[in-house]
């Protein structure tokens, strides 16, 4: 079998790619180590920037979007207990967030794959890339007891931080960067409506914690955990405790509890390896980068890059041009690291770490009450949690 572009994974990155270049008339066959249950099963992000929205629109996958996602002008901030609220939409000149779980993202872009006839092998296994510094890559993989193999032009390793497209790159070209958090992010989803019809990001002396949903009648709670902690440490009730606490009493006040449907603990971590190419090979999402998730880019992230790609490849193929595809990891990286730095930082401000003492607790409600009173400050903010623009 033969293609023009080889997307080793099916999660966002690979999806959204799949059909950006299916749409230019570009031949692609996507290989997914999983099942589609598996990928749309998993819970993740739950904030789309703009650019994502505007891409579901354009890959006209936006209509249960519309109907059924959260616009939100705005974002709430707790210190110790204290909420403000930074008018998104007012310090931007108009942008907003949606609200729109990653799993309802891949369920459309799943059915519109079926629709449009774009390739997806599941249940790939071993998947193997080949002369990816040649002129003829391929890639081999294993399905039903069989051997297959998949000749290319290029291969998209949009198969995330576990994936074997990274590990494919030689040690030596490869520089990665990395801060691994002391601590993780313990969420539930419950089928009770929201404490507000906003986030809330929490600072609190006994630790970090966040107040999001999926719909006005299903809540996203998350805390600031202990990496030791297991979820059989954390029960309902115990959970449902500690979030109020943090959340401070005017949310508390609105919370209403519900038996958790679901329950996870992530790590949290911030690492980029560069470059995003090596010969004919290209790394989008999670396969180059991670951010800890208290920014919310993680997912968004990985469509700046594809969309960056998706040009690339075009220009190649349209305009026999490799200018686009030489530069592509240059320009996805700069973007990369400010939204880096930004989720780095959110990380920072609101989280309690282990070795913390007095100053930097003093520092951080300090920042928190700058940004409170300062116009400057919620700009920064606000421009970059609704997503940097594509340069
Ligand atoms: P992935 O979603 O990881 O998709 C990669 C795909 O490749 C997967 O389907 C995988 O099965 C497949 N694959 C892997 N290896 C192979 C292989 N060898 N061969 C073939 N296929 C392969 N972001 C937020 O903004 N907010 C959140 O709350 C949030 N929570 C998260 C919680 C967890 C536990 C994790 C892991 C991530 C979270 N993220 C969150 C980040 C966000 O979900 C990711 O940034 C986003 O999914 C990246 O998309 P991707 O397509 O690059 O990678
Ligand atoms: C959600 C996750 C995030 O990491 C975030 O910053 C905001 C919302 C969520 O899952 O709803």
């Amino acid at each position: 079998v033969r293609t023009q572009v080889a997307i080793v994974g099916a999660g966002p990155a690979g999806l959204f790619l799949g059909h950006l270049l299916r749409q230019a008339g570009v031949d692609v066959v996507i290989l997914e180590r999983k099942d589609r249950a598996y990928v749309e099963g998993r819970v993740r992000a739950g904030v789309l920037e703009r650019i994502t929205v505007e891409l579901m629109e354009r890959l006209g996958v936006d209509e249960r979007m519309r109907r059924e996602g959260l616009v939100h002008a705005g974002a709430n901030l707790a210190s110790d207990g204290e909420m403000f609220r930074i008018d998104m939409a007012e310090l931007t000149g108009g942008s907003t967030v949606m609200v729109y779980g990653q799993q309802e993202v891949m369920k459309d872009l799943f059915d519109a794959a079926e629709q449009r006839d774009l390739r997806i092998v599941f249940d790939a296994d071993a998947v193997r890339l080949h002369d990816v510094e040649g002129e003829r890559p391929h890639i081999t993989w294993r399905k039903d007891g069989a051997e297959h193999r998949l000749d290319c032009d290029f291969i998209a390793g949009c198969d995330g931080y576990h994936g074997v497209s990274r590990a494919t790159i030689p040690d030596k070209v490869l520089k990665t960067f990395e801060r691994v958090y002391p601590f993780g992010w313990l969420g539930i989803l419950a089928e009770a409506p929201p404490c507000d019809h906003e986030l809330i990001y929490s600072n609190h002396d006994r630790g970090f914690a966040l107040a999001s949903m999926r719909s006005p009648t299903r809540s996203r709670y998350y805390v600031q955990c202990s990496l030791d902690d297991r979820l059989e440490d954390w029960s309902d009730e115990r959970f449902w405790d500690e979030v109020s606490v943090r959340l401070g009493p005017e949310a508390a006040a609105r919370i209403v509890r519900a038996p958790s449907f679901e329950k996870s603990i992530a790590p949290l971590r911030s690492f980029v390896s560069e470059p995003m190419r090596y010969g004919r090979l290209f790394l989008a999402g999670d396969a180059a980068h991670i951010v800890p998730p208290t920014g919310a880019k993680g997912m968004n992230l990985a469509v700046s890059d594809v969309i960056m790609l998706s040009e690339a490849l075009v220009e190649h193929y349209h305009e026999r041009s490799s200018a686009g595809i030489d530069g592509y990891s240059a320009r996805a990286l700069a973007r990369v690291w400010k939204a880096e730095r930004f989720s780095w930082w959110f990380t920072s401000l609101t989280h309690r770490f282990p070795d913390q003492d007095g100053f930097d607790r003093k520092m951080q409600v300090a920042e928190l009450a700058y940004i409170k009173g300062s116009r400057a400050a919620q700009v920064t903010l606000a421009e970059n949690y609704v997503g940097l623009p594509l340069v």
